[in-house]
């Protein structure tokens, strides 16, 4: 069971799964209080690895229970920029990630040479990032932000100064829209999941219900849909939502509708459904599964516990850089990044 990072992941995970043992929740929390572990877990995870975890909740908001718990190792069961960030915020504490092979197919899009190579094409422009982005590139960022504050940022410049913003063009396209900003210029990156989720099922999810509310993630190739919608009337105004993972929780538990259209990675229904169990959450699309966030298994997490591995490392330069970005971020305004 103890796999071999050199495995296909489909594989690998298959044999893994076959030899779970039937107490691996019992001995997962047994290795963890032992360890002085604390497991945390992003909202797409798999529904069995949200339920065992300490804390679920967008990828912010658990770097910063990482920053502030107490334990002396961190499981990161959620993708590798994520496991990354928390080890930028608690340098001192071992972060693991279950799976190190599990990436991030927006934060592959823009490299730190690349982004250096951007930036010397705009002297005195500041960058922004969203947090889906390596350590390496956060440490060449200015500022990061997340989908839940990317606007405020980018407010937060003087509007004569150029915005180099990145890496996900959705994200970008609706903080242009929303400041106006002309100076803006935006890196073409994209989430595969998200990119997925377009107009076409946005629209006739719509129609077939009517009555629906709609929490849309702004990294959605439909995020410029549902605004457009809108404004045509086909949706009001406030049945639209546009939210953080996290945002989407504190939604669900205020919402009135009986069925709410989920326009983000399916893993997050399972949080909104304990949430709220009344209301009814539907995706957008079924098919929008983050094949990455699926890497870490349950077979994968005691594992990890048990060996170890696999340990996530930064540079201590790289990581005093990327933790200034980071900072900075969190001084123009606390983020809306939840974790319970
Ligand atoms: P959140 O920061 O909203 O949790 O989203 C992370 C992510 O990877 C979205 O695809
Ligand atoms: Fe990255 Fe997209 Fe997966 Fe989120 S859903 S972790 S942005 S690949």
């Amino acid at each position: 069971m103890t796999g071999s990072t050199d495995h296909a992941p489909a594989h690998d995970a298959e044999v893994e799964v076959d030899l779970l043992p039937s107490d691996w929740r019992e001995q997962v929390l047994a290795l963890a209080e032992e360890k002085d572990a604390v497991i945390l877990a992003h909202n797409y995870q798999l529904p069995e690895i949200q339920d065992i975890a300490h804390h679920t909740g967008d990828s912010l908001g658990l770097s910063r229970v990482a920053a502030e718990v107490d334990a002396s190792t961190i499981v990161f069961c959620g993708v590798h920029f994520m496991a990354e960030s928390a080890k930028i915020l608690s340098y001192d504490k071992t972060v693991l990630i279950p799976d190190e092979r599990a990436g991030c197919s927006l934060a592959e899009t823009i490299t730190a040479d690349q982004l250096r190579a951007w930036k010397a094409e705009h002297p005195g422009a500041v960058v922004v990032s969203y947090v889906n982005t390596t350590a390496a590139v956060k440490a060449e960022t200015d500022i990061c932000c997340t989908s839940s504050n990317a606007v405020e940022v980018v407010q937060s410049i003087p509007a004569d100064t150029d915005v180099l913003f990145c890496p996900d063009q959705f994200l970008g396209a609706h903080v242009q829209r929303i400041t106006g900003r002309e100076n803006m210029h935006i890196w073409m990156g994209e989430c595969h999941v998200h990119a997925g989720i377009n107009g076409a099922d946005l629209k006739d999810r719509v129609e077939a219900e009517p009555d629906a509310e709609l929490f849309v993630h702004p990294e959605c190739g439909c995020a410029t849909s549902a605004l457009y919608l809108v404004g045509a009337g086909v949706v009001p105004e406030e049945r639209t939502k546009i939210l953080s993972t996290g945002g989407m929780i504190t939604a669900a538990r205020e919402t009135k509708a009986s069925t709410v259209l989920v326009a983000t990675e399916t893993g997050m229904i399972h949080q909104l459904q304990k949430a709220a169990p009344d209301v009814n959450f539907e995706p957008v699309n079924r098919a929008a599964v983050c094949k990455y966030m699926k890497m870490i298994t349950p077979a994968k997490l005691l594992r990890s516990l048990r060996d170890d591995r696999d340990e996530v490392t930064v540079d201590r330069d790289i990581a005093d850089a990327a933790r200034r970005s980071v900072e900075r971020m969190i001084a123009i305004g606390t983020p809306s990044a939840t974790a319970e």
